[in-house]
């Protein structure tokens, strides 16, 4: 594994030059394809309700928003599954706001139905639920637990995440509990979130190797105007303040791969929402290896407002689908076969078409053109070498 210490992260956050940032990228790249292989696994992802208990600052799902909500039943979500393994999908995602509605027996019944009749992966991101229901989730067949942390800062963690009552809110605890359950652990942050400093990310980054994460998502903090930190005159970071911007994301992400290069990665809808164009491809390109089609029906999909503006939420789920193959196809990628768990299989492509997809990757042009970075083009004085020390 390369080991880059904290001033290398940070530098690398804070670099500019495009020419160095596109050996930070290809050398990301080069990683991925090592390590987890060229195929693109699909999770295809449910989202079963949006009634959450929580206030978090930047959510449009928080508890005191008044939005339509929803929760979805055992026979639509069984159906979401069956279209997934329709669709070639290894993994279905169950996601949720925290919602204590969601009946932990009853959930358990759901998973244990879509695991007798699917092959897929069970990934649950449903907040922090108690150990005892992820216990029982378990134990019914669940394989995969997400949970983003959001920032390892303990005083900028308890700005944005208001407690319930008495509650306490460790998530990186609780990782490291669904971990000793058997769960692969998954887990992420925003970048740009207000008041994130580059010290600060490049702690969340570090955070992630420490952690051992089988699973990463790094995605754009986008702001929702009916939230505390999508008002107009939120407070930042000033100088210190991370931008919400495709190359901060993009930065984020190859570093994470290179300090967690076993990570299944995914190039977020929230990246696809920010440059709707080719932010997925640029996620793939700079060390994702993750899509998650959405597979939730209308008119449920259009209420799942995290953030404004949210990308595929017009389309639906075979249409996902053929948009997000169409995308892997393009850059010489394959999709991936079976679960693409870290430790159940998936990295059977990991020697298969290097040399292929490293002529197309050649063939492509640096993603710095492509992010308009020309501008500021200066040569890069410091190689890549000189900032990754391999150990
Ligand atoms: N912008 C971007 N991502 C967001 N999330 C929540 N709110 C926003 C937002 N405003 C992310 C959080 C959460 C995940 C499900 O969605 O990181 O963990």
């Amino acid at each position: 594994m390369q080991r880059l210490t904290h001033e290398e992260i940070l530098g690398w956050l804070r670099e500019t030059r495009p020419a160095a940032l596109d050996q930070l990228f290809a050398q990301a790249d080069q990683v991925r394809r090592e390590r987890v292989g060229d195929a693109v696994h699909l999770r295809g992802l449910v989202e079963i309700s949006n009634y959450c208990v929580r206030q978090c600052h930047y959510c449009g799902l928080r508890a005191a928003r008044s939005t339509p909500r929803y929760r979805m039943n055992r026979e639509e979500i069984v159906a979401c599954a069956h279209k997934a393994v329709e669709l070639g999908f290894g993994t279905l995602v169950m996601q949720a706001g925290e919602d204590f509605g969601i009946e932990a027996e009853w959930l358990a019944g759901v998973i244990r139905q879509i695991k007798s009749e699917t092959p897929l992966a069970i990934t649950l991101s449903l907040g922090e639920r108690l150990l005892d229901e992820a216990r029982l989730w378990r134990q019914a067949g669940a394989d995969r637990y997400l949970v983003r942390f959001e920032t390892s800062d303990p005083e900028l963690y308890a700005a944005i995440h208001p407690l319930r009552g008495a509650a306490i809110s460790d998530r990186v605890e609780l990782l490291r509990e669904l971990r000793k359950m058997g769960y692969e652990i998954g887990s992420g942050v925003m970048a740009g979130i207000p008041g994130q400093t580059y010290e600060i990310l490049a702690r969340d980054i570090e955070l992630f190797a420490e952690l051992d994460l089988d699973m990463i998502g790094i995605g754009p903090f986008i702001a929702h105007p009916e939230t505390p930190l999508g008002a107009p005159d939120v407070a930042t970071a000033g100088e210190d303040q991370v931008p919400n911007s495709e190359l901060m994301v993009l930065k984020a992400v190859a570093l994470t791969r290179l300090v967690c290069p076993e990570a299944n990665m995914p190039a977020t809808t929230a990246l696809a929402t920010i440059n709707t164009v080719d932010g997925r491809e640029h996620g793939l390109e700079s060390g994702a290896n993750v899509f998650m089609p959405i597979l939730t029906p209308s008119p449920y999909r259009q209420m799942y407002q995290i953030y404004p503006g949210k990308a595929c939420v017009d389309e639906d789920a075979t249409q996902c689908n053929q948009c997000l193959r169409g995308r892997i196809q393009r850059l010489n990628r394959s999709v991936g076969e079976g679960q693409g768990g870290r430790r159940s299989g998936g990295g059977e492509a990991a020697f298969g078409n290097a040399s292929q997809s490293a002529a197309a990757t050649k063939a492509r042009q640096p993603l710095s053109d492509e992010l308009g970075q020309k501008e500021s083009s200066q040569p890069a004085e410091e190689t890549l070498s000189q900032f990754v020390v391999l150990r």
